[in-house]
């Protein structure tokens, strides 16, 4: 089958793999040409991720029998709704449905009207005198999420990136100011983890829980990036979710799918939920209408079901299963140095590919050309997969060992320190469980 993929970072370059694993005749479109990606297409075109016309133009030229759409931006313009039109099935959400990431409000205000578990108190604003006194009245730390799509960059929390709520009217009056409008929500404490299903806008298939490293720097300090790493357990749980709060979470997200069915947008393809463990359960913080980057490393090598076949059931409306090996798995990303604010861009690379196969990890390239130039982004990603945790890290450490140039990784992603932290916080919350091994 002749499959399109739109996208061209770490987490397409392992969709792409398993599309090719099951038997897919590759095509990608990309702003740059991914070195991994490369290998692995039959044909690949250059564009704009939201240039709906040439993708288009190039989706018929190349008679592609499916489409795969992997970043959030072609989502939002309309790249689902204009294949579609065009006679192509695609695997991902229309517009419309992909406003559960798009559109915080329509994600927040669905939630309330279908009374759907895992909700956070909101507002939305348009008036600068309302936001300050809802906030004054309502006195304890908010959230202050702008408008749209921000690559992660635009929300910020009081107690991390706000110091206070008088710096949180501050920065939301801007952002009214702005857009003419701002989302508030009160602020949830706990530890963050990455639930990802295929639905075929009824069905709902889990994967294994991820949780990703958003900070640039060791310790979780530093701005906060795309994800510089990722980890997930061997019993697909994360050691301080229990079966219960996964129960809770998985909930939420089919209670959402139903409640887009039921509101005439059914959603089909990837939906992410981004959770907070609380120590009253599972929040959503936000919703994204595709694979996480890194998460989909985690999750895509450990896929025993075929990807295409995942593909066709969400198109079609038949999904029925999806099945992942019982593995261990660190992702580690390298940035280049100076990532994000001011990274370096236009330096050559090295990486020994052999050799980082003969350590046991996988590689998957992502925002560098097939010179290996660096281009700004997150580059390259190491995956390490094996019975325990410690074991996966392991390899993923012994992989980078033969990438270099002016790159930076974490160390400490999938480390049991880390783990132990995260473990240790929601103790501290109050919460009580029992942590297992992973
Ligand atoms: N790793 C976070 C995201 O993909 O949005």
């Amino acid at each position: 089958m002749r499959v399109l993929l739109i996208g061209g970072g770490g987490r397409e370059n392992a969709i792409g793999e398993a599309l090719v694993n099951a038997g897919a005749e590759l095509y990608v479109i990309s702003k740059h040409r991914n070195p991994g990606l490369l290998r692995l297409a039959k044909d690949y075109g250059i564009a704009k991720e939201t240039d709906v016309l040439k993708v288009l133009g190039y989706a018929e030229k190349w008679n592609v029998e499916l489409a795969f759409i992997g970043p959030e931006a072609p989502l939002e313009a309309g790249i689902v709704n204009a294949l579609e039109e065009a006679g192509i099935p695609v695997v991902g959400p229309s517009r419309e449905a992909a406003q559960l990431e798009t559109n915080k409000a329509f994600a927040r205000s669905l939630m309330e009207r279908h009374d759907i578990p895992g909700r956070k108190l909101f507002r939305v604003f348009d008036s600068i005198e309302e936001m300050k006194r809802w906030i004054d009245d309502f006195g304890r730390p908010v959230v202050v999420k702008p408008f749209g799509l921000t690559g992660g960059k635009g929300v910020k929390v009081v107690g991390y990136q706000l110091r206070d709520n008088e710096e949180a009217k501050a920065y939301a009056e801007g952002l009214i100011r702005k857009d003419g409008r701002v989302l508030i929500e009160e602020r949830t404490d706990g530890v963050e983890f990455t639930f990802q299903v295929f639905t075929d806008g009824k069905r709902v298939l889990p994967m294994p829980l991820v949780q990703d490293y958003p900070h640039a720097y060791e310790n979780d300090e530093g701005p906060i990036t795309g994800g510089m790493g990722s980890y997930s357990c061997s019993n697909h749980l994360l050691p301080f979710v229990m079966k219960d709060d996964y129960e809770k979470a998985l909930k939420t997200l089919k209670a959402t799918v139903e409640a887009m069915r039921k509101e005439g947008i059914p959603y089909k393809g990837i939906l992410y939920g981004q959770f907070m463990l609380s120590k009253e359960g599972p929040v959503i913080i936000e919703y994204n209408a595709r694979f996480g980057d890194p998460e989909a490393m985690n999750v895509l090598p450990l896929l025993r079901t075929s990807l295409l076949e995942i593909a066709e059931g969400i198109v079609d409306g038949s999904l029925c299963r999806a099945e992942f090996e019982k593995k261990a798995t660190v992702v580690k990303y390298l940035a280049p140095r100076g990532y994000p604010e001011n990274p370096v861009k236009g330096a050559r690379i090295e990486v020994d590919e052999k050799a980082i196969a003969e350590t046991g990890a996988k590689l998957y390239y992502a925002s560098i050309d097939e010179n290996l130039t660096l281009l700004g982004s997150r580059a390259l990603a190491i995956v390490g997969i094996a019975d325990t945790l410690e074991e996966a890290e392991r390899i993923a450490a012994a992989g980078i060992g033969y990438v270099r140039g002016e790159l930076f990784y974490r160390k400490d992603v999938g480390t049991r320190r880390s783990v132990e932290k995260r473990i240790q916080l929601m103790k501290e919350l109050g919460k009580e469980f029992e942590p297992f091994g992973c």
